[in-house]
């Protein structure tokens, strides 16, 4: 992934910073349009994962429609040159500004999570004479089986309405004259590696929309969420995810009606295997136990270790000596700005340059500036010149 000459231009460039390898992110996006255009699927890419400009560009040049969750997204989406009509916009707490920019926008739809929220977007819809169109998020009650904190589909997270909340939902709707029910929505969770769950998913949503049937209400479209996870382990063998396999496993369980369009909100697959963090190492410390390499970089640039225990693999660019445990921490005043606890890395040394793999996706866009440190610049393989 690393060339000799890449390096040393890295070199010449402040740490920390984000390094995108455009051709991988292209590749990705070329095999999702090929997979997924088998059973004319839609793809929308959230844009939370990634919110940089560049990367919404090339997203966007590929075809991708959009999928928001706050007014700001919705704008920069419309800014990148996402059609209006290609956006959703989901979230449990829309607030009433965002929703009135995006009746403004007529975007596509928005993803409902409760009853309160439809009874103010069709109250704001009215007040604009427009019909806002919507989905309804419901919380299938399914374990993702990942991190807890990114974990979204069970009864007991915030999000969506539950299975017993849609006779009242139904009922509702026949009164809101200024909402049209256009589609169902689900998200169970997020960096989900076995497609068994996907698979729970498409039944739950076959029963779900047989009630829908039952009381004769059609919808235009299934949306089923993102959530394929990737391998942070083997960032150079699996670059790409299976695509061909995740979106036949759709084809193969969900049971579509006629005329129905299925649309994903896929994240992390797309940009995660593309973006690297590069830093370098200040100092080496020891430890009574361990020894560490304290990098510019830390929780401020890269927060998911230290916020989900995350792994990311970590790599000495610039040493090729024997291999020693390393403790691999950031600069900031708290003990969970660690990347990585007894990391085996070639013996390092002040001013060798590490790359934090796998961190296209939740990394840059959940950057802060605590500590008040500035937030890093990013660089792109095709503009860096050798
Ligand atoms: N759709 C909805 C409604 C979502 O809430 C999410 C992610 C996605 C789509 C995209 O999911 P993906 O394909 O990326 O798994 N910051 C965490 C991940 C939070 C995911 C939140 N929702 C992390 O760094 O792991």
């Amino acid at each position: 992934m690393f060339s000799k000459e890449l390096v040393s231009k890295f070199n010449n460039l402040p740490t920390p910073f984000y390094y995108y390898d455009v051709l991988i992110l292209k590749e990705t996006l070329k095999v999702i349009n090929e997979e997924s255009r088998k059973y004319n699927y839609k793809v929308h890419y959230a844009v939370k994962a990634n919110a940089n400009d560049k990367i919404l560009k090339i997203i966007k040049e590929y075809g991708l429609c959009s999928d928001c969750v706050s007014g700001n997204e919705v704008k920069k989406s419309i800014e990148i040159g996402f059609a209006r009509n290609d956006i959703v916009f989901a979230g449990v707490g829309k607030s009433d500004d965002e929703i009135n920019y995006s009746l403004n926008q007529n975007i596509f739809c928005f993803n409902c999570e409760s009853i309160q929220e439809i009874e103010v977007i069709n109250q704001l819809s009215k007040a604009k004479g427009k019909i806002a169109q919507i989905a309804l998020r419901i919380n299938p009650n399914i374990d993702a089986k990942t991190h807890l904190y990114i974990t979204t589909g069970l009864e007991e997270n915030k999000f969506g309405l539950n299975q017993w909340e849609l006779e009242e939902v139904v009922k509702k709707l026949q009164h809101l004259k200024n909402v049209k029910l256009i589609g169902l929505h689900f998200h169970i969770g997020s960096q989900i590696t076995d497609l068994e769950i996907f698979k729970s998913l498409c039944i739950k949503v076959n029963e779900i929309q047989e009630w829908f049937s039952e009381h004769d209400i059609i919808l235009e479209h299934i949306n089923v969420g993102g959530g394929l996870g990737v391998d942070y382990e083997n960032p150079d063998e699996n670059k790409i995810n299976d695509f061909k396999s995740f979106f036949r496993l759709f084809h193969d369980f969900i049971e579509l009606k006629s005329g129905q369009t299925l649309h994903f909100e896929l994240g992390r697959t797309v940009v995660a295997q593309c973006g690297s963090l590069i830093s370098k190492v200040l100092y080496v410390k020891k430890g009574v136990n361990t020894n560490f390499a304290i990098l510019d970089a830390g929780m401020t640039e890269l927060i998911r270790p230290a916020l989900y225990q995350a792994y990311h693999k970590i790599e000495n660019l610039t040493s090729n000596s024997k291999k020693i445990k390393y403790d691999v921490v950031g600069p900031i005043c708290e003990s969970s700005d660690t990347f990585g606890k007894a990391m085996l890395l070639p013996e390092t040394k002040r001013g060798d340059l590490i790359a934090i793999r796998s961190t296209g996706a939740y990394g840059e866009v959940m950057s802060s500036n605590y500590n008040l440190r500035e937030k890093v610049k990013a660089y792109y393989s095709d503009e860096i010149k050798y």
